[in-house]
């Protein structure tokens, strides 16, 4: 096939200003490599279009693409994530990956949480603020997480995310809603062990990958999974499959909360337990990290022993049969 390859590529928006926290939900040129190598080794012919705007002149040209290749995140607001599918759907250009519907409803983890609630998954006691004056008026049961509404990378989940004393509370949400701009997410804080679950294809057909446990280290940020966990991840987290009896009611919720938020070809769930070990939703990722080595979603496949390769034709295989588009070489 000929797939028209688009994404945000950190370099571009850094040399435009941007700061490295700005831009840390943005790929690098190493995770673009690995995938348009693996799509050219899968035997497609892949072409590099950019991000969302360059898209558009594209498409806008009349050219079109057998299949595209997202990964671009977009740069602003709460449906940013939603912006290229939403423009691919107005050409008529078919691609890969969830649509404009989920990826915003996924990205907003409140409203995520909402429908994964109103299917009976169970997702911890949240609260959503976004003025310091509604500080006063939560009611959750301390220790509480406050993390940014619509981020993701870790962005916003740092150690003074984690609050234990009523009296911090209004500081770090000031703090936080000052930072990212945006309303924070209060959760009450889940102190168990932490999951991820990728699936791959489409309801009726979806396939568990693997779950897989994250283990922090003593070199570790303690307690939570936070952004520099995550960068520095190859020296501060153990990564395991999970395969006694809880990591099989993740998938099974994980499952649920795939249909229930409308996934499409491939996501990655995130899980957490309570003291007492029952697990709750945190959010999902429609469209996981994809760096060979570094990401979670590789990183469970090779747990699974699925190659990186074997990955990308199982995520294409299913957008195609979604579809009905033969996989033809380019
Ligand atoms: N309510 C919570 N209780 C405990 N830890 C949490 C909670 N929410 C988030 N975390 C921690 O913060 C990390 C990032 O949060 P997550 O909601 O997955 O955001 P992101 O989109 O940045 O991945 C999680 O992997 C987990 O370690
Ligand atoms: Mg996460």
């Amino acid at each position: 096939m000929r797939i028209g390859f688009v994404y945000d590529l950190r370099d571009d928006y850094l040399a435009e200003g941007f700061t490295a926290e700005e831009v840390v939900e943005f790929d690098t040129r190493e995770t673009l490599g690995h995938i348009e190598g693996s799509l050219i080794r899968l035997g497609h012919e892949v072409e590099r279009v950019g991000r969302g705007q360059q898209l558009a002149r594209r498409l806008a040209q009349g050219q079109r693409w057998d299949m595209v290749f997202s990964i671009a995140e977009g740069l602003q607001g709460r449906s940013r994530e939603a912006q290229v599918p939403a423009v691919l759907e107005l050409f008529d250009q078919p691609y890969l990956f969830s649509d404009p519907l989920t990826m915003a409803l996924t990205l907003d983890k409140s409203m995520a949480k909402r429908v994964v609630a109103s299917a009976g998954i169970p997702t911890a006691p949240w609260r959503v603020v976004a003025s310091p004056d509604e500080i006063d008026a939560i009611d959750l049961e301390m220790p509480l997480f406050v993390k940014p509404l619509w981020e993701g990378t870790g962005k916003g989940c740092d150690v003074n995310s984690l609050v234990r004393e009523r009296k911090a509370l209004p500081g770090v949400i000031r703090a936080k809603l000052e930072r990212y701009r945006q309303p924070v997410l209060v959760e009450t804080f889940l102190s168990g062990r932490e999951f991820t679950v990728g699936f791959i294809g489409n309801v009726p057909d979806v396939h568990v990958l693997g779950v897989m446990e994250i283990v922090l280290n003593a070199r570790a940020d303690a307690e939570v999974y936070t952004m520099t966990n995550k960068e520095l991840s190859e020296s501060r987290v153990d990564y395991h499959r999970a395969d006694d009896a809880v990591g099989e009611q993740v998938v099974a919720l994980g499952r649920a909360a795939f249909a229930a938020l409308g996934c499409r070809d491939v996501a990655r769930l995130d899980f957490r337990c309570d003291a007492r070990g029952n697990p709750y939703f945190l959010e999902a990722n429609p469209l996981p990290g994809m760096h060979r080595t570094h990401s979670d979603l590789p990183i469970i496949a090779g747990l699974m022993k699925v190659t990186y390769d074997e990955l990308m034709a199982m995520i294409v295989t299913a957008g195609c049969q979604r579809l009905s588009i033969p996989q033809q070489p380019g």
